[in-house]
């Protein structure tokens, strides 16, 4: 990032950060966002504390547009939401609790993954295994590798899925495979921790939570990361949500005290202002209306430029070595070309990305987009 800013160059392109962009290059507060917070500052009344939980409106409304307002865990009470600083606190107070719950089990991270995972995972001590998933030469998912890799993973780990839009690569499991996932996950007693962080950036706000429904209704417990930092827009007001699914209302309850201790103990309680946001969208059908008109703004614009950029790859090179752009989901692509090409790329042409060559779709742009295909093409391998 500090390279990027530091580049003169006029048409310096940066792949690199992880937000999303609209066509002028800017991470927008959402309309839904804006009219909300409006409504939200005219009611508020004090800055008194609210409890470790957060707000119970929103702990609903999140467990419902994730699992669906029918579906059997709500219904058998076996769900308990709590309101989290971001996905990323989710994750950790997901991780402290799986510490608790069995100090000795192993968490399984798919390979590769986003970079936080290890740390957020890892850092309270569980220790961290790792499951074959995608190939970068191929860009195909090692499927049959990460079933066999799980198929040995000991009764009671935990295995961390990115529920959709996975994070570097845009590939996710086909339905079928989340079948089998499921399957194996029930049959082998791992505990599944889903990732929920573009939940609406891939298909639709229901689709992306089809197989965390499906994988739920399954297993007797499951964890639950959300993030409303992408499909709201709300980054740094920190808004997120650990939801997690027990055996039955009795164990829900004791595991429910075990999250607030957590929480607690670590940070005492989320902050407010994103989730009373969310929370007035959530209630109010006139925003959500707005809400998932402007999701769907963000998803078709991404999917415009993963397909016009294969498109332009096509032209420049001849051949089809980069239409998995096209079909992959969500914010991120691996290139997957060498680090040597990624560094070629920052120096002879200034465009900017990790160096696994991850790329953000959302940092391509229609005036942009010939200039990046043809270095693309240039220093390919
Ligand atoms: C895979 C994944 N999980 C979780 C998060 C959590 O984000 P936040 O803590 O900003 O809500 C992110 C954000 O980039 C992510 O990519």
């Amino acid at each position: 990032m500090a390279k990027y800013r530091a580049d003169p160059f006029d048409r310096k392109v940066d792949l690199g950060v992880g937000v999303y962009r609209d066509l002028s290059g800017n991470t927008p507060i959402l309309d839904c966002v804006r009219r909300a917070e409006k409504e939200v500052l005219a009611a508020q009344t004090t800055k008194s504390y609210i409890g470790a939980a957060g707000r119970e409106e929103f702990n609903g409304a999140v467990e419902e547009l994730v699992l669906g307002s029918g579906h059997a865990t709500r219904r058998d009470r076996r769900a308990r939401t709590l309101q989290t600083p971001g996905g990323c606190g989710a994750l950790r107070v997901g991780a402290e609790l799986i510490k608790v719950a069995a100090p000795s089990a192993a968490v399984h991270l798919s390979d590769p993954t986003w970079g936080n995972h290890a740390p957020l995972l890892g850092g309270c001590g569980l220790k961290l295994e790792r499951y074959p998933y995608y190939d970068a030469a191929t860009h195909e998912l090692r499927f049959e590798a990460m079933l066999e890799r799980l198929e040995a993973a000991p009764a009671g780990d935990t295995v961390l899925i990115h529920a959709c839009c996975h994070n570097p690569t845009g590939a996710d499991l086909s339905p079928a495979q989340w079948q089998a996932v499921a399957q194996l996950l029930e049959r082998r007693s791992l505990v599944p921790f889903l990732d929920l962080a573009y939940q609406g950036f891939g298909s639709s706000l229901e689709q992306d939570a089809a197989a965390v429904r499906m994988v739920v209704q399954r297993v007797p417990e499951a964890l639950i990361a959300v993030s409303f930092s992408k499909n709201l827009g709300l980054y740094r007001e920190r808004v997120g949500a650990l939801i997690v699914v027990s055996e039955n209302a009795a164990r829900a309850d004791a595991t429910q005290s075990h999250m607030l201790h957590i929480a607690r103990s670590i940070y005492s309680m989320p902050p407010d202002h994103g989730a009373a946001i969310a929370a007035r969208i959530f209630a109010d059908p006139t925003l959500t209306a707005r809400w998932i008109e402007e999701l769907d703004a963000m998803r078709t614009r991404m999917q415009e430029m993963r397909a016009l950029l294969a498109q332009r790859l096509h032209d420049a090179t001849g051949d089809d070595a980069f239409d998995f752009i096209r079909t992959q989901h969500g914010m991120f692509s691996l290139l997957g070309v060498s680090r040597e090409a990624v560094e070629r790329l920052r120096e002879r042409h200034h465009i900017y990305m990790l160096s696994d060559s991850r790329m953000n779709v959302a940092g391509i742009m229609p005036d942009n987009v010939d200039y990046v295909a043809e270095a693309f093409a240039a220093e390919r391998g």
